[in-house]
């Protein structure tokens, strides 16, 4: 990837993106198009993976055909508003391997507390695609990021939805090797630390929680 920051404009990501934001739309709606989205923003942040080619027949002569190269990607989902990214980008990469971290925010501090952990095996030799729709402080992704280094991730993407300025600058700041790919950077963070316009709780939205 070049640059630290990807915006998808794409008229397709930022109409699915409206839809999403309107408070009226259902649950099933959202998570919807959570997962159309998600496979858009894959589209974006799988383009320079590296190739190979091997030799197939085709019903007509062999050919050099290109394919991936190199292990398995991983796939790691933020408790628990990543899993909705998850799904879609699974999909469009289903021999990847999946990691899941849990992270929850402190509701004074809004510093992540670590709960879960656990990643694929080889992640030195991986290209990690962390997942969570909302880049908000950036306090949790930033130590996701930290977690999976401590892990050997040395190739780390990250892929959300919706960005806040402040998110993006702290990720800018702490990890400035991680690209990251999104569909939109809204205006500031509120005093609780949610994105503003936003599209309020991506997880009480996409699992009816609220
Ligand atoms: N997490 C969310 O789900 N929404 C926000 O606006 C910020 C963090």
């Amino acid at each position: 990837m070049t640059g630290h920051l990807t915006v998808v404009t794409h008229p397709l990501v930022q109409h699915k993106l409206t839809l999403m934001r309107e408070a009226a739309t259902p649950t099933a709606v959202f998570r919807q198009l959570l997962k159309e989205i998600s496979q858009l923003l894959a589209y974006e942040i799988t383009r320079e993976l590296p190739m190979t080619t091997r030799t197939i027949e085709t019903p007509l002569a062999p050919m050099q055909a290109p394919v991936l190269a190199g292990k398995k990607l991983a796939l790691v989902s933020i408790l628990r508003a990543g899993n909705g990214l998850l799904d879609g980008v699974l999909e469009l990469i289903p021999s990847a391997r999946v990691g899941f971290i849990g992270l929850y925010r402190d509701p004074e501090t809004l510093q992540p507390v670590q709960y879960y952990c656990k990643v694929p095996a080889d992640l030195e030799d991986r290209l990690v695609i962390l997942l969570d729709p909302m880049l908000a402080t950036g306090n949790s992704t930033a130590r996701a990021v930290e977690l999976l280094k401590e892990r050997g991730a040395n190739r780390i993407r990250f892929l959300c939805l919706l960005a806040a300025p402040e998110g993006v600058a702290r990720m800018a700041a702490a990890h400035p090797d991680v690209p990251i790919v999104t569909a939109a950077v809204d205006e500031r963070l509120n005093g609780h630390g949610y994105i503003v316009p936003g599209l309020g709780d991506a997880g009480d939205r996409m699992f009816g929680t609220k």
